[in-house]
């Protein structure tokens, strides 16, 4: 597939996607503490994007059953909610959604701690996969290449004796979820292709307090940590200028 690039009215109507899916996220974010179940997420997002009037990106994306991704502890990615996953007090859970509006996708994903006891550590892998986030997108304009922002991510990962997953990456967005190119969280700075204005990308960091090495379990969707480490995730959609990058799920 080829990249696709947008134009700025394009990049308009992905701003909408991008706010609409931060209006989501936030607002399951507060039905987030112990006692509920993912399903209860869920729940509050198809609520959400029905008073909101938008498609769900995920619902149906090669059988996916949800418009949510939960992904709970040890698990990376792609957690199926469930009403038997009950969330507990110092649990930390990824909450990943996209929507489609006129055509256009966005796509997001934040990990919040349940309660209020949060283990140092855990809050220490929230902190860092999320300043990697942000210095991903930091290394992002015009004339960058994508090995700048992966290795942007890696190094803030790594020098806290964290590690990113490899066998999942970030991905162009438009009128498709996943589009051209791939946007790897690891990599060498001044290598891969270079990015150019117009570009709309996803970076999203998988963080694993442990070992990179994932496994996708038998519901052929929940990927987890194979050391049984916590994991952690922060996505957002962003779009590519001269002068840097214009995050679109702000
Ligand atoms: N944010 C994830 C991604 O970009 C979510 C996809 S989940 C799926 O890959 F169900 F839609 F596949
Ligand atoms: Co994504």
């Amino acid at each position: 597939m080829a990249i696709v690039i947008k134009t700025s009215q394009e990049v308009e109507k992905m701003r909408r996607s991008g706010a609409v899916v931060r209006e989501i996220l936030e607002y399951v974010r507060g039905f987030v503490k112990s006692g509920a179940t993912t399903m209860d997420l869920e729940n509050a997002a198809v609520r959400k994007i029905e008073e909101l009037g938008v498609k769900p990106a995920f619902k149906g994306y090669h059988g996916y059953p949800c418009v949510l991704c939960t992904s709970i502890n040890q698990e990376v990615v792609h957690g199926i909610p469930s009403a038997k996953r009950v969330l507990r007090e110092g649990d930390i859970v990824s909450i990943d959604t996209g929507v489609i509006i006129d055509g256009y996708y966005g796509d997001s994903a934040i990990t919040v701690p349940v309660g209020e006891k949060i283990a140092p550590k855990a809050q220490r892998l929230l902190d860092v996969t999320k300043a990697s986030l942000e210095r991903g997108i930091q290394a992002v304009r015009a004339g960058a290449t994508l090995g700048d922002i992966g290795a942007a991510v890696q190094n803030v990962v790594e020098a806290e004796g964290f590690s990113v997953v490899r066998e999942f990456v970030g991905h162009g967005i438009g009128t498709s979820l996943h589009e051209d190119p791939q946007v790897p969280n690891f990599g060498r700075r001044g290598q891969g292709m270079k990015l150019r204005e117009g570009m709309v990308l996803c970076i999203e960091p998988m963080v694993n307090s442990g070992r990179p090495d994932v496994q996708v379990l038998a519901d052929g969707w929940t990927a987890v940590t194979q050391d049984g480490s916590l994991s952690a995730h922060f996505e957002h959609t962003v779009a590519v200028t001269k002068d840097g990058a214009v995050v679109l799920t702000q």
